[in-house]
């Protein structure tokens, strides 16, 4: 998602920007105004007249009603995002930008804060969510921050469509809005999009021709480079195998479709391939809608059309880049380019009427489902939330609880957490981030309901805490060592609170490299040098930074990584260092050595190594280099073990009498599909379960994710490890649960071939939980 403010075109320059921003904070008002609607019958009763006001009626006769009354000029107004409407049918305007990426955000010009709502849950930014593993947990976020949503929409202050979440595969350390993102694996974020949709949208009733709130995942696809090195996402084309694209770029979106039911894609800036992804028909209209069947709509990124226009030069004339961008299937331009083209293009004959009747539909159709067309909100369901719905005690327990969830624990020699209290006279709090409010809710945020920085959540349990910054800020031009170090070594335990905020990663704004900025690094390592006590290094960043020097540092016991932890961070940090909460969370993305990035330009998109160039390869999929901290790595103040209970060890498929790969020896893999990859044709043979027997052995309950990754025979540069499934549990001390994965060989056990076909590797594939292996044999 772009920030208009933000694009090259810009139409709102910094400065006014600012001031909209200041008036959106800081002219709070208590006039209650009505959320946006159509067909306000009980207002106006000649509205009854009207079919697409019939609640009564299939949502496609109503929207094909609404349409055929339209002039071309009014149709082309609800090709934008703002200042559509047609009043005289009883249709406001409906602003369609809003976002609620980790809860409602002031971003986008639907939604606002004012005395009456002024502040909304800040959940912890998405990299931390994403650590916690915990599926039901990404749910009953997307749940509390819908809820907010009406509740704001019921008394005019935000829209009903949200462009959240933000699904592209954190390729990259260095990218700045790597933070939005689940981070690095495919199958998480996958399950990570579905379900946080699927709690944003879905209705207590179920019925999935109704949304509680559309959401909208983005951006398709292949973007996650910002501004590096002179090259900026708005004119970067990004080169993809198409065996990248559908192994790693493209499977969140195709989830959150497919499987969360999603009422909206955004394509991106970048141009994939050398075209830019608005203006892309095999992506919009035969990959998204016609392969994955999106229903809903596709928009935009903001001012993205006028972007392939004017940057890219993609096309000679705005009226081309309208027509072509249509005609390749978007429905809503963020921004107001289409709205000022597309009346010339239909007269220069370039796009006809229909294929604008098209895209309105399914904007009409998503406001449908809304209830949009419904009439007055406050009698449909929702209709009483309300200011008392927002920052409830409850959701900002869930925040604080996220929190707690998400956090990693890096380090931990020899149990130096959880720290006793009792045991601590006075307690040392060192560094940038260690007081810091809004640093802790990352980019696209609201208004806070309330803050803990990591230096109160500690205060409430130690009497004495001393705190010094360190450094001014994160980007630590000039430590003051000699304060700092004199605070570590007259207590008895010190904290560091070090790390990024927005001025080291956002949107617009890439790493150059993985070192902690500026001084820090010097000041950590001479306030560990000075202290009295164990330190304990809490990093606070959104991407993973190469702290090798703290790794190897005796004097620094513990590191935890708290991601931007959101509006309760202070409570969670605390709550983990003094063991109140027993730490479950595990690293959603590789943490690599500086040396990796000197290595690897960012603007190359290959997922595989190249052993000709030295290209190392990205992820723990397909990076097999040193790492500073792994995927998957999180430690427990308990410890568990796994036991594997049952899993086949050979699995054969049956081929037709015809098949090539009968005769042949030489055949290594086989096509995914096809007769027999039926499940029901060869009696359920081809799901098995894999089944764990996992036993909490410490001596702490906790929670524990279990992660089944499986190794393919090595044939179409298939990855090193892929992670099929995960499931947390939480046990108490010696508690044992089982965890069954289901598994399907020809869905779970597949790989993409070069050229995007999903085949079946034959041979010896390798499945591992933790250190145990277990080889299953895949044969014709
Ligand atoms: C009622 O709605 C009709 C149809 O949109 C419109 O022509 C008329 O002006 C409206 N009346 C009032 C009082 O708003
Ligand atoms: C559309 O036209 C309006 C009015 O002339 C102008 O302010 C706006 O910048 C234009 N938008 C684009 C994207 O060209
Ligand atoms: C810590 O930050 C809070 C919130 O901004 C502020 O009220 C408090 O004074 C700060 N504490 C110290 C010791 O600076
Ligand atoms: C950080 O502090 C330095 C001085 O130490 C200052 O020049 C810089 O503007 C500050 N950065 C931000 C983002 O406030
Ligand atoms: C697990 O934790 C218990 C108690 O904390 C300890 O005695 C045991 O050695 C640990 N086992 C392993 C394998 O780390
Ligand atoms: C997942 O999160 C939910 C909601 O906070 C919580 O109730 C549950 O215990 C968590 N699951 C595990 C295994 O920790």
């Amino acid at each position: 998602m772009g920030r208009r403010n933000r694009a090259p075109s810009s139409v709102c320059p910094v400065l006014l920007c600012f001031l909209l921003y200041i008036s959106f904070v800081s002219e709070p008002s208590n006039a209650q105004s009505l959320p946006a609607f159509a067909c306000n019958v009980a207002g106006n009763n000649s509205l009854a007249g009207f079919g697409f006001c019939n609640t009564k009626i299939k949502i496609e006769s109503r929207v094909a009603d609404l349409v055929g009354r339209l002039t071309l000029q009014e149709k082309i107004k609800f090709l934008g995002s703002s200042g559509n409407g047609a009043s005289r049918l009883g249709i406001p305007t409906y602003e369609w930008w809003a976002e609620a990426l980790h809860g409602v955000s002031f971003i986008g010009p639907a939604t606002r804060f004012s005395k009456l709502v002024p502040s909304a849950t800040c959940f912890p930014q998405v990299i931390l969510t994403a650590a916690s593993f915990n599926v039901s947990l990404f749910k009953a976020i997307g749940k509390a921050v819908s809820t907010e949503a009406r509740a704001m929409y019921n008394v005019g202050l935000a829209g009903l469509t949200y462009w959240s979440p933000n699904v592209n595969i954190f390729r990259d350390p260095r990218w700045g809005r790597g933070q939005e993102t689940p981070g690095e694996d495919p199958t998480l974020s996958s399950k990570y999009a579905v379900a946080y949709v699927k709690g944003l949208q879905e209705t207590d009733g179920g019925d999935p021709n109704r949304l509680k709130v559309g959401a909208c995942c983005k951006h398709s696809t292949a973007y996650d480079l910002e501004k590096w090195k002179g090259v900026s996402r708005y004119t970067f084309n990004a080169v993809v195998t198409q065996q990248d694209l559908d192994d790693t770029y493209n499977p969140p979106f195709k989830s959150c479709v497919i499987d969360g039911n999603v009422a909206c894609i955004m394509c991106s800036y970048n141009q994939v391939n050398g075209k830019p992804t608005c203006a892309d028909p095999g992506l919009l209209s035969g990959l998204i809608r016609g392969q994955w069947k999106l229903n809903g709509y596709i928009v935009s990124d903001c001012d993205s059309l006028g972007i392939l226009y004017g940057a890219q030069h993609y096309t000679k004339t705005p009226e081309e880049a309208a027509a072509k961008s249509i005609l390749a299937g978007l429905d809503l331009n963020c921004g107001s380019f289409l709205g000022n083209h597309t009346e010339n293009a239909v007269k220069k004959g370039m796009i006809k009427e229909a294929d604008i009747n098209k895209a309105i539909s399914n904007n009409f159709a998503t406001l449908m489902r809304l209830g949009f067309f419904d009439g007055n909100p406050k009698n449909q369901p929702y209709g009483s939330l309300g200011p008392k719905d927002v920052c409830t005690a409850e959701h900002q327990e869930l925040a604080a609880e996220t929190a707690r969830q998400g956090i990693v624990l890096l380090k931990n020699v020899a149990g130096s957490l959880p720290l006793s209290p009792s045991a601590i006279k006075t307690l040392a709090v060192i560094g940038p981030n260690a007081n810091v409010t809004k640093t802790m809710i990352g980019n696209y945020e609201g208004v806070a309901c309330k803050y803990t920085t990591p230096l109160q959540g500690l205060e409430r349990t130690v009497l004495t805490t001393k705190y010094h910054r360190g450094c001014n800020n994160v980007t630590c031009v000039a430590a003051d060592l000699v304060s700092a170090t004199a605070l570590a070594a007259s207590a008895d335990v010190t904290v560091l609170v070090m790390g990024a905020d927005q001025s080291i990663e956002k949107e617009t704004l890439d790493r150059i490299d993985l070192n902690l900025p500026g001084k820090q690094q010097e000041l950590v390592t001479q306030v560990a040098k000075a202290a009295k006590g164990p330190v304990v290094l809490v990093i606070m960043s959104g991407g993973g930074f190469d702290i090798t020097f703290a790794k190897n540092d005796e004097k620094i016991k513990s590191i935890m990584w708290v991601g931007y932890p959101g509006e309760a961070g202070g409570l969670a940090i605390a709550d983990v260092i003094f063991g109140r909460h027993n730490p479950s969370g595990n690293l959603p993305m590789t943490w690599y050595p500086q040396s990796y990035v000197e290595k690897v330009p960012m603007t190359n998109m290959n997922m595989r190594p190249d052993k000709l160039s030295g290209y190392p390869g990205r992820t723990y999929r397909f990076y097999t280099g040193e790492t500073v901290y792994a995927f998957g790595h999180g430690l427990s103040y308990s410890n568990f073990s796994h036991q594997l209970l049952k899993a086949p060890k050979l699995v054969s498929l049956n081929l037709e009498e015809s098949h090539a790969c009968l005769s042949s020896s030489e055949c290594q893999s086989l096509d995914a599909f096809g007769p027999h990859c039926d499940n029901n044709a060869v009696g359920g043979r081809l799901d098995f379960e894999v089944q764990l027997k996992v036993t909490n052995a410490g001596d702490r309950e906790g929670s524990h994710t279990v992660f089944l990754f499986t190794t393919p025979p090595e044939v179409h540069g298939s990855p090193v490890k892929h992670l099929l499934g995960f499931e947390k549990v939480r046990l108490r001390k010696s508690e044992e649960a089982m965890v069954r994965f289901k598994v399907n060989v020809c869905k779970d056990l597949s790989v993409v071939d070069e050229i995007g076909t999903r085949k079946i590797a034959l041979g010896h594939h390798l499945l591992h939980v933790g250190s145990l292996k277990h080889s299953l044999n895949i044969t014709v």
